[in-house]
């Protein structure tokens, strides 16, 4: 691919990170309709009368797509009641997973070609199990082989590091999450209806995250020569710190780590010694008491902390060294606003180490056996 593709970006992975409001836009039009409250998800076919007897759902995927299944587990369990696995596609594919027709397994491939994924469709196919494909590639053999496939709309993603593909597959998740929640009867209205139009304002609110692109540069550049990073986080924000680590593990080829913040001190805390560089994911109110406990903890240890939360946590501004604040919204929705923030670090503390951005060393796009 040439210069002109990149759109005057200095590189793919930048120009993707950018393009993420539109991606989030795309794969809601026609999907979600603004001003009615139903989720329109014809292409997919999948009614009320297929989720009879589903009783329970496994999420199968690798890499960042696996990170996206672990948001749409609390996605699901949340929303439509319906107990959710997740599982490593390298792992279910070689074991006898318990699954059986009244399991429906999800399946989500940026490429519908990763080889580990494919393998796991077809043996949960194999026991009965009816599978549904999140995709991002039309044509793939992973949606033309499920019963169900909804698509991404990402358009193609040249950088090997992921980002509009993760945010397109939480998009989809969102949608889903609400559609099973509407079938099952899992909310109520007025809840259900706040949650449509929160995810309606997702696209400009992400266009907003953006403007912190500068202050992420700054921080990257300033911290060039740190070695490790942790990240931290409850709920969906752990979901979250397992995709900023792997992201910054990508690009930088540093040593990050990603822990549930409350089983942090089961261990890993041992790791805290003065200037530790911590990400503090703090975006989930329901959470948010604990999390600021655990900020003061590794605080305390002589952590360097930089906090992502909700704009108006004036609480966090007091305890963390750096804050990142992204748009008030619920807190099902803010793990796709607060990705743009650690992608962007991510990306800038591989500009700043001189690092193959694109295409990072040792990996490929699509794994295939
Ligand atoms: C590779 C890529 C990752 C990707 C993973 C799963 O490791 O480098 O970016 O998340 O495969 O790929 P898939 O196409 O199945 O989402």
């Amino acid at each position: 691919m040439g210069e002109i593709e990149k759109n005057g970006y200095p590189h793919y992975m930048l120009k993707e990170i950018y393009e993420q409001p539109e991606v989030i836009k795309q794969t809601l039009k026609g999907r979600l309709i603004p001003g009615s409250e139903k989720i329109v998800l014809d292409d997919i076919r999948l009614t009320q009368r297929d989720l009879d007897g589903v009783y329970r759902m496994v999420i199968v995927a690798c890499g960042t797509s696996y990170h996206a299944g672990l948001a749409g587990k609390y996605l699901i369990e949340r929303l439509a009641g319906i107990p959710v696995e997740v599982e490593i596609a390298s792992e279910f594919r070689y074991r006898n997973p318990a699954v059986d027709k009244n399991s429906l397994v999800i399946v989500i491939s940026q490429s519908g070609e990763t080889a580990d994924t494919l393998e796991s469709m077809r043996k949960a196919k194999g026991k009965g199990v009816r599978a549904f494909a999140i995709t991002n590639v039309a044509g793939s053999t992973i949606p033309s082989e499920a019963d169900y496939s909804l698509y991404t709309c990402a358009g193609p993603e040249i950088s090997v590091a992921s980002t509009k593909a993760y945010t397109s597959q939480l998009t989809a998740i969102y949608l889903i999450a609400l559609k099973l929640a509407y079938l099952k009867g899992g909310i109520d209205k007025d809840a259900y209806r706040q949650r449509v139009e929160a995810v309606n304002r997702l696209p400009g609110q992400a266009q907003r995250v953006l403007d912190c692109s500068q202050l992420m540069k700054d921080l990257a550049g300033e911290h060039k020569d740190i070695e490790k990073v942790v990240y931290l986080g409850r709920g969906l924000d752990y979901a979250l710190a397992l995709e900023g680590s792997l992201k910054l593990k990508e690009t930088c080829y540093i040593h990050s780590a990603a822990y549930p913040a409350g089983e942090f001190r089961h261990g890993p805390i041992a790791l805290v010694e003065e200037g530790l560089f911590v990400f503090l994911l703090a975006t989930q109110d329901a959470l948010i008491d604990k999390t600021l406990a655990n900020l003061k903890e590794v605080k305390n240890r002589g952590a360097y902390v930089v906090a992502l939360a909700k704009e108006g946590n004036r609480e966090i501004g007091k305890l963390a060294d750096r804050v990142i604040y992204i748009p008030d919204t619920l807190d099902e929705f803010t793990s796709v606003l607060a990705v743009i923030p650690l992608q962007l670090f991510a990306y800038y503390s591989a500009v700043a180490r001189g690092r193959n951005v694109d295409k990072p060393r040792s990996l490929v796009k699509s794994v295939s056996d």
